[in-house]
């Protein structure tokens, strides 16, 4: 373990964490969401906690305690929500690490009512594309060290190194979605990748993991801004 975890690597900066799902409401009743469980972004946002950085928590539907730690927690529940809340935190944070499962579309209209059946008919609901808060983050003139997540089925490497480019990120973690890893598991794999190089996080439970990879953000952060 290159970085032991009592160290404050992160003392003295600010750092914002979204975590878990969001829901996209259809109806009164019903919504779309994901299987995030939130526990990568809290392991993450604790983690940080105890590397001496002054945390926001930004997080979607999911029923856990804020870690230890954590500054301040805001409380979403959809992607319009969550990128409302974090435009607003993220000003004069150092890094944004953002391991929220955000919906990529919502119903283009939320009903008033409760939908009724329509006796035999299939349903279509119209979706309409969410912002995408890290590349809008990115586009800003003046940001902070962005670090984004990839949770794929396949093509890991090329999905991940794909989507870090195409966002404009410092870093992202990427794991394989599946095999009793990723969603609503206890334990993680992570592969980072970041412009020039890349680094393996082998299965752990997420708070061991969430402690490397404070450490290894740490690192690239002081490269780069430090
Ligand atoms: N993300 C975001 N805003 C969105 C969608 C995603 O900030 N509207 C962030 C996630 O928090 C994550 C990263 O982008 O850190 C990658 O999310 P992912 O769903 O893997 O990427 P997408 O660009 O949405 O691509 P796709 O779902 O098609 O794989
Ligand atoms: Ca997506």
């Amino acid at each position: 373990i290159a970085a032991s975890f009592g160290d404050r690597v992160l003392a003295g900066l600010k750092v914002v964490v979204s975590a878990g799902p969001t829901y996209e409401d259809i109806d009164p009743v019903r919504f779309i969401g994901n299987r995030s469980s939130g526990k990568m972004g809290f392991a993450v946002a604790e983690a940080a906690a105890q590397a001496g950085a002054q945390v926001t928590l930004v997080a979607g539907p999911v029923s856990l305690a804020t870690p230890q730690g954590v500054a301040k927690r805001i409380d979403v529940r959809s992607a319009a929500q969550m990128h409302a809340a974090v435009t607003e935190v993220v000003a004069g944070a150092d890094i944004y690490i953002g391991a929220a499962a955000v919906g990529d579309y919502r119903p283009n209209a939320v009903a008033e009512h409760k939908l009724k059946k329509q006796n035999g008919l299939d349903l279509t609901l119209q979706l309409a594309e969410n912002p995408d808060i890290l590349a809008s983050l990115a586009a800003q003139q003046s940001h902070p060290f962005l670090v984004g997540f990839a949770a794929e089925t396949q093509n890991v490497e090329s999905y991940a190194r794909d989507k870090l480019q195409r966002k404009g990120l410092d870093m992202i973690a990427a794991n394989q979605v599946g095999g009793g890893l990723g969603f609503e598991t206890a334990d993680n794999a992570i592969t980072l990748y970041w412009a020039d190089g890349s680094a393996e996080l082998p299965r752990a439970d997420k708070a061991v993991l969430a402690r490397q990879l404070i450490d290894r953000i740490a690192s690239r952060y002081k490269a780069v801004r430090g």
